[in-house]
């Protein structure tokens, strides 16, 4: 590779459990993609997972397990740099100064803090409000161009380029504005249990969400329980969400297309449909599994990994710094 021309991609993921099917098909799987063409940066924002009040010992031991995760779905670390966004001080110097340069306003606009304090009511504490702060940060520092990211993430990503141009017009060109970079298809894999919201790793009905590292038995079970609707016939429409999703999730997994995958299942029900579908998800997630439980049995492997990362992710971060203090007026 190119090093000096190779642009930037950053995205992330919050430790707070295990990766769901969403957070693979809506990111993960595309981050590989990139991996040949783009420097590519994916720190895991354990800052991000402490908005809400999480066990010390427990939250360790997510961290870890999450960057296992990350190198069992075949992030390659030799490709990507991989660390954790605590150790890389200049995110949080960075969210101070671009929180001076945003607006109460906007912040207040964010889906993803109203659908939090509604469900966090008793914990609405300033960083659920200044998150997307941070995250505009964990972009800009790396002048990432493009942010593989679930649907969800698009008006957070909308905030980071308002913020970056905002800066850029008050003290010349300071950072790349980013763009998001959202799948065509499964940028949004909804629960098996209530097809109209977002399959989460948070989810409290836990039938609706396919962990990566859930058994083959547990998988089949719950796209089995998947609900669906009377019509007993594999179409994608609106009218039939919860369908709709599992062929999403059929269809991402196959690279099948959607007019393939009705066709072929013209003359057959839900129960053929559901059958092909949970062996197609436990096929793509046993090697992960497995590969999972070698990389746990090699903590070392592990830390290395992570200081490695963080020693190089820290050599970008402060060579934006350094700009951003010195056009806003910090004394060196
Ligand atoms: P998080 O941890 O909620 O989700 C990680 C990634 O998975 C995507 N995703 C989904 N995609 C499709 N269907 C779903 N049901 C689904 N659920 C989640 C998310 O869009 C995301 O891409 N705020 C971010 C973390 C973050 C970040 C960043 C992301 C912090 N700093 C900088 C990008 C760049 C979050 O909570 O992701």
């Amino acid at each position: 590779m190119d090093e000096i021309n190779v642009k930037t991609i950053l995205s992330g993921v919050q430790p707070t459990g295990i990766l769901t099917i969403g957070n693979y098909i809506g990111a993960i799987q595309n981050w590989k993609l990139l991996e040949n063409e783009y420097k590519c940066i994916y720190p895991i924002v354990d800052l991000h997972s402490l908005t809400v009040r999480q066990d010390p010992k427990q939250f360790k031991d997510l961290c870890i397990s999450m960057l296992a995760q990350y190198l069992a779905c075949g992030l390659d670390a030799k490709k990507n740099i991989l660390f954790f966004q605590s150790h890389v001080r200049q995110h949080t110097e960075l969210a101070w100064l671009l929180s001076c340069h945003t607006y109460l306003g906007e912040l207040s606009r964010m889906t993803q803090f109203k659908e939090k304090s509604e469900k966090h009511r008793d914990n609405i504490n300033a960083g659920l409000f200044t998150y997307p702060i941070l995250q505009a940060a964990d972009i800009l520092l790396y002048q990432a161009c493009k942010v593989p990211v679930g649907e969800d993430q698009k008006q957070h990503l909308e905030l980071a380029r308002d913020i970056a141009i905002r800066f850029n017009n008050i003290y010349g060109k300071t950072f790349v504005v980013p763009e998001p970079h959202v799948p065509q298809m499964g940028a949004r894999i909804m629960s098996l249990q209530e097809p109209s919201n977002k399959m989460s790793k948070s989810d409290t009905n836990i039938n609706g969400t396919i962990f990566l590292l859930d058994s083959d038995k547990v998988t089949l079970k719950k796209i089995k329980r998947a609900v669906t609707d009377n019509k007993n016939r594999i179409s994608y429409n609106d009218n039939q969400l919860g369908i709709k999703n599992l062929m999403t999730i059929y269809m991402t997994l196959t690279k099948e297309s959607i007019r393939e995958i009705e066709e072929k299942y013209t003359d057959k029900g839900y129960g053929a449909f559901k059958n092909d579908l949970a062996e197609i998800v436990v096929e793509n997630l046993r090697p992960v599994r497995e590969k999972y439980a070698e990389l746990m049995d090699n903590k070392d492997y592990l830390v290395s990994i992570y200081k490695d990362g963080a020693e190089k992710a820290g050599e970008i971060a402060e060579n934006t710094m350094k700009k951003v203090r010195d056009n806003i007026g910090l004394i060196k």
